[in-house]
């Protein structure tokens, strides 16, 4: 099969709008692949980081997008997939909101972004790929068959991050990551390239107060419709 001719459901939209939870839910209904396009993001911020890199530094940042090993391995014990970012299991400190802030920092670079295209293309595989994130039914699919926006309010959103961060024994505080998403959707939404945005044939659902079980069920019956 080539590989244009492999189901595509993107999910699109702003932070905490439930699209890591709902887009690894659906992917395991499907039985299909999952890109978790933000990991990306977040695991070369973390690699520049550690590398000493200057995040302002646009051209050493894609260098190392270009030569950073980042890797998606299922967790033994079933639990969240483990991110490898050059051999080192970086799960827990891509999920804070300072590597969500670097990633989209530098997710503002172009250069950066092409770099990055063909890595997430490759994630297209038979039987299906859910891709979640910001720019995948604009930019990296738009020949997606199904494409689906999540938005909550930024209040519902910030609640949201607030549990699942505290979940994992993170120190927060929900007034300051409601600030701090504020300012990352902004900062997402209004930059030149790749901005934020529904794209023109996406279903838009709004899942504030909507149980997950619900926002699974709709966005199963975009695939299931077609
Ligand atoms: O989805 P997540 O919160 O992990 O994404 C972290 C950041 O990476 C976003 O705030 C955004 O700036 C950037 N990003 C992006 N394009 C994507 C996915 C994430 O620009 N497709």
């Amino acid at each position: 099969m080539s590989s244009d001719a492999i189901p595509v459901l993107t999910i699109d939209g702003p932070s905490g709008s439930g699209k890591g939870t709902i887009s690894r839910l659906v992917a395991e209904h499907l039985g299909w692949h999952l890109l978790d396009s933000g990991a990306i993001y977040r695991a070369v911020g973390y690699a520049a980081g550690m590398a000493g890199i200057d995040l302002t530094d646009a051209e050493a940042v894609t260098r190392m997008a270009e030569s950073a090993k980042i890797a998606f391995r299922a967790a033994r014990d079933g639990g969240d997939t483990r991110v490898i970012v050059n051999g080192h299991d970086a799960t827990d400190e891509l999920r804070t909101e300072t590597a969500g802030a670097a990633a989209s920092a530098i997710a503002a670079y172009p250069a950066l972004r092409a770099a990055l295209f063909d890595k997430q293309r490759g994630f297209r595989k038979a039987p299906g790929l859910v891709a979640d994130g910001r720019d995948m039914g604009t930019v990296i699919f738009p020949d997606a068959p199904y494409k689906v926006f999540l938005t909550a309010s930024a209040e519902e959103r910030a609640r949201r991050r607030y549990k699942q961060l505290k979940d994992k024994g993170l120190n927060v505080t929900l007034a300051a990551l409601l600030r701090e998403i504020q300012a990352r959707d902004e900062r997402d939404a209004t930059r030149a390239v790749a901005p934020l945005r529904p794209a023109d044939d996406a279903l838009t659902i709004d899942t504030t107060g909507i149980p997950v079980e619900r926002v699974v069920a709709a966005v199963l019956a975009v695939v299931r419709r077609a």
